[in-house]
């Protein structure tokens, strides 16, 4: 009889098609309800999941004693618990450098749409309020010339260097470990994350969610920045105090940000909500159509290697 494989999200066809010789289950568009996947998940060898879907102990085991893999389609693996699986048995994947250029595009998208004010811009065309053009309307900062700060200097934060420096910006990074080799070839200098969030005029972070980054950027170091600086984060929503921020942008203390993550999405802090100098897109960082695809893709091979008793591309360590 065929493994049963849970995929707990419809995803693009390019994932599914490698699962042909499993009885797969996929769960729906929207992400499930506990109890389903709970049910779902009974009996299931493998697990391939989104970043919606807790894989705690109590999945595990509703999955039983046979589950041999979690492969997540995301980057990302703060909604797996690692311990639980290590505890198991269950092997956990990721999807790991298919989605770095699509989210740094993402990351530089945000910076620009902050500085240029073009989420307010579009709402102020949209309401009709628009009666001509205005020398002195919807100013912001050139993003072209000005100091970026990247925060957690993994893949992503080095693709996002790297279209920085097509708009001649001068790039200074911070992370847990300094990356000698990176600084070199792309010309980038190591700051301290105090010194970084005082100088720089645009803060991108880009560190995956940890008990050491959890609101790694809070009311102190919002405080230190200066007040026409841009923060934009693409990583992990806990990695900034929501509030502190909403706070931060409501009282002009920065100029804008730009989030494609929440402290606990989908909810927003409704602070944020009301304001105009946030730019606020739905977690939508990899949301390309071929990023999306071999992330799909890489996610379904993963389960498969461990299935047929191989070592998968891209396994979780630590
Ligand atoms: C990831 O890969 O971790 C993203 O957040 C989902 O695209």
């Amino acid at each position: 009889m065929a493994d049963k494989v849970l995929v707990t999200r419809e995803i693009p066809a390019a994932g599914l098609r490698l699962l042909g010789d499993f009885d797969v289950t996929v769960l729906s568009e929207k992400p499930p309800e506990r109890d389903e996947l709970l049910e779902a998940a009974r009996g299931a060898s493998g697990i391939l999941s989104t970043v919606t879907e807790m894989v705690d102990a109590g999945l595990m085991d509703a999955a039983g004693d046979g589950l041999k893999v979690v492969a997540n389609m995301a980057v990302g693996f703060d909604n797996i618990d690692l311990d639980a699986a290590g505890e198991r048995g269950v092997v956990v994947t990721n999807t790991p450098e298919v989605l770095s250029e699509t989210t740094a595009d993402t990351a530089f998208m945000l910076l620009m749409a902050a500085a240029r004010r073009l989420g307010e811009a579009e709402r102020v065309l949209r309401a009709g309020e628009w009666d001509a053009w205005g020398p002195m309307q919807l100013l912001g900062p050139d993003v072209w010339g000005k100091k970026l700060g990247i925060v957690g200097f993994g893949r992503i934060g080095q693709a996002l260097a790297r279209r920085a420096s097509g708009f001649d910006m001068e790039v200074v990074y911070h992370d847990m470990r300094r990356n000698e080799e990176a600084e070199r070839d792309l010309g980038v200098r190591y700051l301290e994350l105090d010194e970084l969030l005082e100088t720089c005029d645009f803060v991108s972070v880009h560190a995956p969610l940890t008990d050491e980054t959890r609101h790694l950027v809070g009311e102190k170091e919002l405080e230190g920045m200066k007040d026409t600086s841009v923060l934009v984060n693409t990583s992990r929503g806990p990695v900034v105090n929501e509030a502190a921020l909403a706070e931060a942008l409501a009282e002009g203390r920065i100029f804008a940000a730009g989030l494609d993550v929440y402290e606990e999405e989908p909810k927003v802090h409704p602070g944020l909500l009301e304001l105009e100098n946030v730019v606020l897109a739905p977690h939508i960082g990899s949301a390309s159509i071929e990023t999306r695809d071999k992330m799909a893709a890489l996610a379904a091979e993963n389960l498969v290697a461990v299935l047929r008793g191989e070592e998968p591309k891209t396994p979780v360590t630590g």
